[in-house]
């Protein structure tokens, strides 16, 4: 069943909507104020929002991505009694499923909202976990993510030790918290550990603790993280990171559930649930022996690898409205929407930083434009811009390169001699073959040659060919990508 709210300063309007609401199957409610239609929209659980444009306290069309940011992204009908083209424009652009023009018969408006219905209906299917979870923080629905949200699902529900991959920025920590959060030791304590952040000796004395006079300093006992874990959950962050002397002790501390604090005797027991995460790839690592092989086994009974955010850009709306929302708050910065085009900048750029590279890139963008009501495109930061811009100039395809569709077979009056054929495929990724040789050898010839197997004179002619001037690269260091 859908909850849907009608905001229109019509009385008699609102209560023939609510009635057919309910004769369909779901439920209604209405708001005859814009404002406490928007406050209701914002804090209810709405499937579907029917909204006038002209209210006597405002224009509807203004408020349309507030509505559409809700946490329960309602699909939003525009009815409107002045209808324009501009506005059915614009109404659409900022999200609106349909703009209908009144005087609208009860059928007029029931096929439109029989079809959002099946919509929302859908989409609930997809969005649905395989198990209900307390999935603090964690946005998006792609594929990719609901396939690891399976996975933290059953790492919650199990006390195997979870390794949890992925590069850098995303999600790893967010997930080892809600494996915790989701655990039967969701009450006990999650202590963190980052192996990465402190040198070795340091790390072992807060890991193991210490005895008083272990050390120059240690002027008294101190309890080790491992013990401070004993019944709830220990998170190794990084754990790459550990050196092989500490990986060989800790092993121990895995197979006995015991240790020793530095520079005591006494033994001590811990019994806790391990969870540890890295953006190094240790498979890798065990085979170059920087990384101990048992360690590695035991670590990772179960393994939850999360996916880049270039493999899930179908996330990149929920995950920018959810993080926009967050900075607003945070920052007590006016409320925002996007501008038509602003996610779709979003979408064409590849993340190398992942979501914390998107959410230090909303920061910015929401301190530019502080007190404005929409973020554009160009309140982006301007490095990102620019790779944006040289990717979409980079990415020519080669059906637009040789002017042919992507049929299998080209049309017999339009075959061309074949060295031109190959020229126009190969000119665009040559090109950028020679501009990142330049950019990684800072446009030393020599190095190039031996990279690329070329010989000068061959070097030199391509160079040419493309206009690349290999001084340039030498002289500004800053093309370097
Ligand atoms: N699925 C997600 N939904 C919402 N926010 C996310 C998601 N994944 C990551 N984030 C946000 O991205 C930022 C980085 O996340 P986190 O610190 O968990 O990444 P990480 O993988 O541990 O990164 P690193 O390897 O650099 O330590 C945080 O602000 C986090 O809230
Ligand atoms: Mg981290």
């Amino acid at each position: 069943m859908a909850d849907v709210l009608i905001i229109d300063d019509d009385q008699s309007l609102c209560n023939m909507m609510v009635e057919l609401v309910k004769n369909l199957g779901h439920q209604g409610y209405y708001s005859t104020s814009l404002h406490d239609g928007v406050n209701m929209a914002v804090n209810g659980n709405f499937d579907v929002v029917v909204l006038d444009v002209q209210m006597p306290d405002g224009n509807g069309l203004e408020v349309l991505p507030q509505i559409k940011d809700a946490p329960s992204s309602p699909e939003v009908i525009i009815l409107t009694g002045a209808g324009t083209e501009d506005g059915a424009e614009l109404a659409i652009k900022n999200g609106a499923w349909d703009y209908l023009q009144k005087p609208l018969s009860p059928k007029e408006i029931g096929l439109p909202l029989k079809k959002v219905f099946q919509y929302r209906d859908t989409l609930k299917e997809t969005r649905k976990p395989a198990v209900a979870l307390k999935i603090r923080g964690i946005v998006g629905s792609s594929q990719a993510i609901r396939a690891s949200l399976n996975d933290l699902a059953q790492a919650a529900n199990s006390n195997a030790n979870v390794l949890i991959t992925g590069e850098t920025g995303t999600g790893k920590e967010l997930f080892a918290k809600a494996i915790h959060a989701n655990s039967r030791l969701a009450k006990k304590t999650f202590i963190v550990v980052d192996c990465a952040s402190l040198p070795e000796t340091l790390i072992e004395s807060s890991l193991f603790g210490h005895e008083k006079g272990a050390f120059t300093g240690a002027d008294r006992t101190r309890e080790g993280l491992i013990q401070k874990a004993d019944g709830g959950t220990l998170f190794l962050d990084e754990i790459g990171e550990l050196g092989l002397s500490l990986q060989k002790t800790f092993l121990r501390v895995l197979e006995e559930k015991k240790f020793h604090p530095l520079g005591g005797t006494r033994e001590i027991s811990s019994d806790f649930r391990l969870i540890c995460a890295t953006n190094r790839n240790l498979e890798k690592r065990a085979g170059e022996k920087k990384f101990r092989k048992d360690l590695l086994y035991r670590l990772q009974s179960l393994q939850i690898e999360l996916p880049p955010l270039r493999d899930r850009l179908d996330d990149i709306k929920e995950l920018a409205v959810h993080h926009k929302n967050r900075i607003c708050d945070r920052y007590g910065a006016e409320a925002k929407g996007f501008s038509s085009d602003f996610i779709s900048a979003l979408r064409s750029y590849d993340w190398p930083g992942n979501v914390r590279e998107l959410v230090n890139t909303l920061e910015s963008c929401i301190s530019t434009a502080f007190y404005e009501p929409l973020l554009f495109p160009q309140h982006l930061p301007t490095n990102i811009r620019v790779k944006m811009a040289r990717a979409s100039v980079l990415e020519v395809p080669a059906d637009r390169a040789t002017g042919f569709g992507d049929d299998a077979i080209l049309p017999p009056d339009s075959i061309p001699p074949y060295r031109d054929f190959r020229d126009a495929i190969l000119r665009e990724p040559e090109r950028k073959y020679f501009q990142s040789l330049m950019a990684y050898t800072h446009g030393n010839v020599s190095e190039a040659c031996r990279i690329s197997g070329l010989g000068r004179t061959w070097l030199y002619t391509v160079l040419k060919k493309y206009k690349i001037d290999h001084k340039n690269w030498a002289k500004n260091k800053s093309k370097k990508q």
